[in-house]
């Protein structure tokens, strides 16, 4: 079993390179992978969703809100601090909490909205300033909870420089790993309006809302939960206009409230690999369709070819052209090289 076996326990399997960084999902995915009661409750997981993501932040959504269980001893989020082999308590928790698991993963989608990848969309934001004057509309396709949408809410401290509102309680930090220049994260274009599109928008407002996307970070990541929790209360202040449903439906009728020739930035992040892959033509048909009437910048940052799995392409196509790659950076935002 390994990365290029796609049953459900070779995808378990390959935790260690889905979830580099996070020691205690490699080890578990181990666990789940081995054992046939674990891979029938991940098999649970609503269509088209990917399942160890699912199930993993299932489980941390309950320890997080009844953090009792002895398995919370091995979830830094929770203060644990056990060592040791963390299968038994995990695979006893699955069992025992199963109805409400599977619950879970038939209802909830994985919407992690990561906030260090405002700085992505930033940085192509600037590239886009140097090629229209205009004020463009933005669509966030796969929103989440909108942080990105609040981009220019926050402070960025980049490659020894501070972009952004300097006083702003939501810092996101990267580095530079190019051997040119660093890009300019100013001047961006002025916003005619902003808008996200989701399949289920995240209220930032509800607190059973926040605590799924808080399980959906990984218990180690605990500077990347703070830095949600500011973002999210930034949102919550100012909520971005958001749609219900799928782009390939909804975009269209987005965009036909823009005047016709205006400008449109369509972003989309960690977004097109959660579309099933005998959808994502549609999804790039629907995007493409906005150059129709529209001057058209679409920024995509997700999985491209030739690099790792922890690695992303930030790519700009104007009027459903070629996508010309603009950078490559970290999949949760944690650099930035380029142009490669
Ligand atoms: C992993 S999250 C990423 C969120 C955000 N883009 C970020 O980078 O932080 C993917 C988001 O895309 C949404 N999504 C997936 N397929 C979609 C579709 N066809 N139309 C609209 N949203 C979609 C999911 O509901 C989820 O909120």
């Amino acid at each position: 079993m390994g990365a290029g076996d796609d049953t459900l326990a070779g995808l378990f399997a390959a935790s260690p390179l889905h979830f580099a960084g996070s020691p205690l999902y490699s080890r578990v995915g181990q666990v789940v992978a081995g054992d046939e009661r674990l891979l029938a409750v991940a098999a649970q997981a609503r269509a088209g969703q990917i399942p160890s993501n699912l199930l993993f932040a299932s489980v941390h959504y309950l320890l997080l809100r009844d953090p009792a269980h002895e398995l919370a001893a091995w979830y830094p989020s929770l203060g644990g601090t056990a060592e040791g082999d963390p299968g038994p308590a995990f695979t006893a928790f699955c069992l025992d909490r199963r109805a409400e698991i599977v619950a879970l993963m038939r209802r909830r989608l994985v919407q992690t909205n990561v906030v260090k990848r405002s700085l992505v969309l930033r940085a192509g934001l600037a590239v886009v300033a140097s090629m229209t004057r205009e004020p463009v509309t933005l669509v966030e396709v796969g929103c989440s909870a909108g942080v990105h949408l609040r981009f220019d809410d926050y402070r960025y401290d980049f490659a020894g420089r501070t972009w952004g509102r300097a006083s702003s309680p939501v810092v996101v930090s990267a580095a530079w790993r190019g051997e040119t220049a660093a890009p300019d994260l100013d001047p961006v274009p002025d916003l005619a309006d902003r808008v996200g599109i989701d399949l289920n928008p995240i209220d930032a407002t509800d607190p059973d809302e926040r605590r799924w996307l808080r399980a959906l970070v990984w218990p180690e990541n605990g500077a990347h939960a703070v830095l949600q929790d500011a973002a999210l209360e930034a949102v919550a202040r100012n909520p971005p206009r958001t749609v219900a449903g799928d782009a390939v439906e909804v975009l269209p009728q987005v965009v036909a409230e823009v005047p016709r020739g205006a400008p449109v930035v369509v972003f989309h992040s960690a977004t097109r690999i959660h579309v099933p892959a005998g959808r994502r033509e549609a999804f790039d048909a629907a995007i493409a369709d906005v150059g129709r009437d529209h001057a058209l910048f679409h920024l995509s940052y997700e999985a491209y070819e030739g690099l790792d799995e922890t690695s992303f392409g930030l790519t700009l196509s104007r009027d459903a052209g070629p996508g010309r790659l603009l950078a490559v950076g970290h999949g949760h935002g944690e650099w930035l090289a380029g142009p490669v």
